[in-house]
């Protein structure tokens, strides 16, 4: 397998026995998830959009890619939740850490993501009088962070280009056919791009909602799909023995079910921070329901080994580790000799910085399985493009199963609207009088 699924450190945890026990189990999730037969399987398509996706949209957001490459210094990327983390994440995972600070590509910023006044202001002076292009992505076309934020860059756009050179600078990445955006969109003559029905926003990154600002910054996104495509054809089988997203699925919820019930998404790369934080959405929007599923959450090495090291070493034992550990990084250094040896480094002098990272990594799984916490890795070779698509499906697919295996549908996610409902009727929004009366009692 192109990535390497490591589970050998949990034999103090989970018995030889118990991953061959949950194949029934597994197979019964995999009919669920591969026939349409659980719950939720409207939302499947991302499935098989490595290679079934739709290639004449796929031609255009590379070509609105090298027109936003020509005409705009920023590209303003307008989404939140899963119309957002996707690209924020590949963004971050596929260049360079300070890649944000190179002058020549088009910088990609985002907006939308929260509802901070000093955030959207302290932009709209980043981007001054540089020329810039928005890409507004929401799939309801009615979410208010993502609304607020373009109606306040649509109008810096319109006042400094005039109306018809705006309307050519705004891409909408939204529902084919239905909802605010798609109807304003096609008023004025917008570009737009789809978010398939079949697709839930926590799986898009791999259609236009990621692919254009990935390839806005100059990353490969037919790399990137081969990468996917390959992985959709490496983890279909039902056979524990053979399939590694369904081992992590099924040793997941044989862990849930011991009292680990909690997940932390663990790297040694800072780039690959955000990278926990769409899993996280990936997982906890997926499962967290019904008043249960695991609980995803993250830690980043060997940073939070100083801050968080100590609970996960020696806390309330109801954590289990994930690792997604790169094997080859993308630049390596060597330690340099330093005459006196006054910081007691020698010792180290002359080796790669990876491999003490390395070692870093092999001491921290021994500690922390004696303390009582299970860890398992997902090696990736390294931080290109094609590992990226890879690594982006085993765990889309991980977590297909591991919801059918415990009972609940991975593709909804009913709670999401609880507070959106509180916030429109405290907004005084049209249509929420009541419920904001009552609130405002409450308050
Ligand atoms: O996964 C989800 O459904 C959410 O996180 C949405 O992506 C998020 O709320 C944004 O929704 P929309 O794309 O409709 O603006």
């Amino acid at each position: 397998a192109y990535l390497n699924f490591d589970s050998s450190k949990l034999t103090k945890f989970v018995h030889d026995n118990e991953l061959a026990e949950m194949q029934a189990m597994v197979n019964a999730a995999d009919s669920e998830l591969r026939n349409g037969t659980g719950a939720g399987s409207d939302f499947r398509d991302w499935l098989d959009l490595p290679t079934n996706y739709d290639h004449e949209e796929f031609d255009r957001i590379k070509k609105a890619a090298a027109k936003i490459n020509q005409d705009s210094k920023y590209l303003i990327t307008i989404g939140i939740g899963g119309s957002y983390l996707g690209a924020q994440m590949a963004l971050d995972f596929l260049h360079n850490n300070f890649y944000t600070r190179e002058e020549e590509t088009t910088q990609v910023v985002f907006a939308g993501n929260s509802l901070s006044s000093t955030y959207l202001q302290d932009l709209i002076e980043l981007v001054g009088d540089a020329d810039f292009s928005i890409n507004i992505i929401s799939k309801s076309g009615t979410t208010t962070e993502p609304a607020v934020a373009f109606r306040v860059f649509k109008e810096i756009l319109i006042a400094k280009y005039g109306e018809e050179e705006a309307n050519k600078r705004i891409y909408a990445t939204t529902d084919a056919n239905r909802g605010a955006l798609k109807e304003e969109a096609d008023a004025n003559g917008w570009e737009t791009f789809v978010i398939p029905d079949g697709v839930g926003g926590r799986f898009s990154v791999l259609t236009a909602v990621g692919l254009l600002p990935i390839a806005v910054s100059g990353a490969d996104i037919d790399e990137l799909m081969k990468g996917a495509r390959d992985a959709q054809n490496e983890y279909v089988d039902a056979d524990l023995t053979k399939n590694e997203a369904y081992q992590y699925a099924a040793l997941r919820n044989i862990l849930y079910r011991k009292g680990f019930t909690t997940e932390l998404l663990e790297n040694y790369e800072p780039n690959m921070r955000m990278f926990s934080e769409w899993w996280k959405q990936l997982m906890g929007e997926s499962e967290g329901k019904d008043q249960k599923g695991i609980y995803p959450s993250s830690a980043n090495f060997t940073t939070d080994l100083h801050s968080l090291g100590q609970y996960i070493q020696e806390g309330l034992r109801n954590l289990f580790e994930t690792v997604v550990k790169v094997d080859k990084p993308t630049k390596d250094i060597k330690i340099p000799s330093q005459e006196g040896n006054l910081d007691g480094l020698e010792y180290l002098q002359g080796k790669s910085m990876d491999w003490v990272n390395t070692k870093a990594y092999e001491g921290v799984v021994l500690a922390h399985t004696d303390g009582g916490v299970p860890v398992m890795t997902v090696h990736i070779p390294d931080q290109s493009a094609y590992t990226l698509g890879y690594t982006i499906y085993f765990f889309e697919v991980a977590v297909g199963i591991s919801g059918y295996l415990n009972g609940i549908n991975p593709f909804n996610q009913p709670g999401v609207e609880a507070y959106k409902t509180n916030m429109f009727g405290l907004l005084g929004k049209p249509g929420y009088e009541e419920i904001g009366k009552k609130l405002n009692d409450q308050l």
